[in-house]
């Protein structure tokens, strides 16, 4: 996971909203073409560990309190976002990618890594079938959605995706790893 964590975030650069940052695991890999890293978490336990990895972070990171849903942003602050296993837990998922959208600058990138509903249609059934239950045990994450399709209809471009399963058999995969563009 760290491999594909580094990857994912090696085209960051400039000002960077991260949403759902959970315990901080995406901050040790920010490049140095980073500026600042305005990471966002809503879960006050998360949040606090968050805040003791922002202080080795090779960046300066600043964690705040706030879902993706509200992020407590200007329009057009930042020059990249960052969603790592975010999309699949929000509640609203086509209102936190229209709040990226807002924070995003015109041309700026949103990178993500996230696992998605399957396009075999009999796993992505055994994905529906297992949603409810999946959510009790891993903290309301819902293991179908289909996030790739969700990036672009909040109005991105897909510039970069790869698709692939990663991980032991779970209903929690395949991932999709990527990036998109706010148009302008
Ligand atoms: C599986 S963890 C991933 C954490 C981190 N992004 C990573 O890659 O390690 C999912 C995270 O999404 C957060 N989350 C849940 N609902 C959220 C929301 N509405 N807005 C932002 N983050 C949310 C959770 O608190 C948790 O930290």
């Amino acid at each position: 996971m760290a491999d594909h964590r580094r990857e994912q975030l090696a085209a960051a650069s400039g000002r960077v909203v991260e949403i759902g940052a959970g315990t901080g695991l995406n901050f040790r890999h920010y490049p140095p073409a980073v500026t600042e890293v305005l990471a966002t978490e809503p879960d006050p336990y998360m949040l606090r560990r968050a805040r003791v990895a922002a202080r080795t972070a090779p960046v300066p990171v600043e964690v705040l309190r706030a879902p993706a849903e509200r992020l407590p942003f200007g329009d057009g602050e930042f020059d990249a976002a960052v969603s790592t296993l975010v999309l699949c837990s929000v509640r609203d998922p086509a209102l936190a990618l229209a709040e990226i959208r807002r924070v995003l600058k015109p041309e700026g990138a949103l990178l993500f890594f996230e696992h998605v509903r399957s396009e075999n249609p009999s796993h992505a059934r055994w994905q529906d079938r297992l949603e409810r239950p999946w959510g009790w045990v891993a903290a309301g994450c819902h293991p179908n959605r289909d996030t790739v399709a969700a990036v672009e209809r909040a109005g991105f471009r897909i510039t970069s995706l790869r698709r692939f399963p990663f991980g032991p058999p779970q209903p929690a995969r395949p991932h999709a790893a990527g990036s998109a563009t706010r148009p302008r």
